[in-house]
């Protein structure tokens, strides 16, 4: 979300006249789009703030967007006195107004609702592969996360607007549909004549593009897996296989103290129905290791799942406590020493299943979309339809297909190689 938030503001700016610069002395405005799901990036934002202040020139203007803009507020301001805005997740669209006015202070960290979207200018290229929100907030109350406090609750785009902006990004260069949300699947809009439309619609309307050639969607909420989106898999060869469906932890007891009310059984017998509509489909996860009051067996519950369901793409945290989260205040914080010692027994276990993986897909042909040469130039980037890397040798000087067949010929765990079959 965070990604597609930056390519709005920088094409917002774009649409100005402006455009990137390689340093930020050379920059007449610095923007720093933030995220403070955990402590880590949080802590580094306001670091990051004064390195810029003695570096840009002395006029240029800066200040910061996203979730810790919204968790600052005022404050920011205090702490960084040459700030010029402060501006949260679902204020951005507001950014010129700093331009028009660069001598105030500009401030706005409502939660306002999905009006960015609509004051926000038209991309005149879609990227290849083009993100499309179609939600924002979430009205899970996971104890640990601090998202329905900045991004706030759940609110669904209207279906036309949805539906404008990928017709628009398919007809300026989008081969690549990813629709967006923190709960992407609890999608729902209701029309004005009563009618309820779902992601299974979005998918169902996107695939008919024609030059829409694969679709994803991310991120989903495990109890909002229904049936009609599940068909899809079984119905659109477009949707790629593979879903990433955080489970967070193996183990029950330390799911109810998430506040994630799903049994272990719930949550396998999604993924059975989902291998029945599509076979071939992959599940990735997120994990949070070291929540309070994980024990040592909690911990091995999360490595088994992990095994068992075979989770590739995963990623992995150390729980980190935030503001205005249940979990911050909850007793039993595990130390930070044991936090550090589970991920990496959960990582080391996440590549080798990964490795596995990538090893499997030798010998397969999948149809990938190219994302451009890599550092030498000698090589072309694919990506599979499992979100692998794939490195081909490049045969001529032509611009490269943006989709190709390609045959894996080697693997190991961070990548795959490939080469070009003539289809
Ligand atoms: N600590 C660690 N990880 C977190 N996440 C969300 N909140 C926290 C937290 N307080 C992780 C979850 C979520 C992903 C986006 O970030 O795994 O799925
Ligand atoms: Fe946060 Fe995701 Fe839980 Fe929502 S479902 S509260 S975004 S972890």
């Amino acid at each position: 979300m965070n990604v597609y938030d930056s390519w709005r503001i920088a094409a917002m700016l774009d649409a100005r006249g402006m455009c990137a610069t390689k340093s930020v002395a050379d920059a007449d405005i610095i923007i720093l789009n933030t995220c403070s799901v955990r402590e880590k990036a949080t802590n580094k934002v306001f670091s990051e703030l004064g390195r810029i202040r003695d570096t840009k020139k002395p006029d240029a203007l800066f200040g910061i967007v996203g979730c810790v803009a919204r968790e600052a507020g005022a404050k920011a301001f205090h702490r960084i006195p040459e700030l010029n805005f402060v501006l949260g997740p679902q204020s951005y669209h507001r950014l010129p107004e700093i331009l028009e006015n660069p001598d105030t202070k500009l401030l706005n960290i409502d939660l306002a609702g999905l009006e960015k979207f609509d004051e926000l200018p038209q991309m005149i290229k879609a990227p290849t592969v083009s993100y499309i929100p179609i939600q924002e907030g979430c009205n899970h109350c996971c104890t640990y996360c601090i998202v329905p406090y900045t991004r706030g609750r759940e609110i669904s785009r209207a279906f036309d607007d949805v539906m404008r902006d990928t017709a628009a990004a398919a007809k300026t260069g989008a081969v690549e549909i990813c629709f967006l949300g923190q709960n992407v699947n609890g999608y729902k809009y209701t029309d004005e004549n009563g009618k309820t439309y779902r992601l299974s619609d979005l998918i169902r309307a996107t695939a008919v593009m024609p030059e829409i050639r694969r679709i994803r969607f991310t991120s989903s909420y495990p109890t909002e897996m229904t049936d009609d989106l599940i068909d899809m898999f079984r119905t659109e060869p477009k949707l790629l296989p593979f879903l990433n469906m955080p489970i967070q932890s193996g183990s029950p007891d330390v799911l109810k103290r998430m506040n994630r009310p799903y049994s272990l059984d719930s949550y396998l017998e999604i993924i059975d129905k989902l291998r029945a509509a599509r076979p071939d489909i992959q599940i990735s996860s997120d994990f949070i290791v070291g929540f309070p009051g994980e024990t040592d067996s909690d911990f091995e519950k999360t490595v088994d799942i992990a095994r068992r369901v075979k989770y590739i793409n995963s990623y992995s945290f150390k729980y980190s406590p935030r503001p205005h989260t249940a979990a911050a205040l909850m007793p039993n914080q595990i130390p930070e020493n044991i936090k550090r010692a589970r991920l990496a027994i959960l990582d080391n276990e996440l590549n080798e299943i990964q490795r596995e993986f990538n090893e499997q897909c030798i010998n397969k042909t999948m149809l990938c979309l190219c994302e451009g040469p890599d550092k030498t130039g000698r090589h072309l980037l694919y990506r599979t339809p499992y979100m692998q890397q794939c490195i081909v040798t490049k045969k001529t000087d032509q611009a490269p297909e943006t989709m190709a067949q390609i045959k894996i010929t080697a693997a190991n765990r961070a990548s795959l190689r490939g080469e070009f079959v003539k289809d």
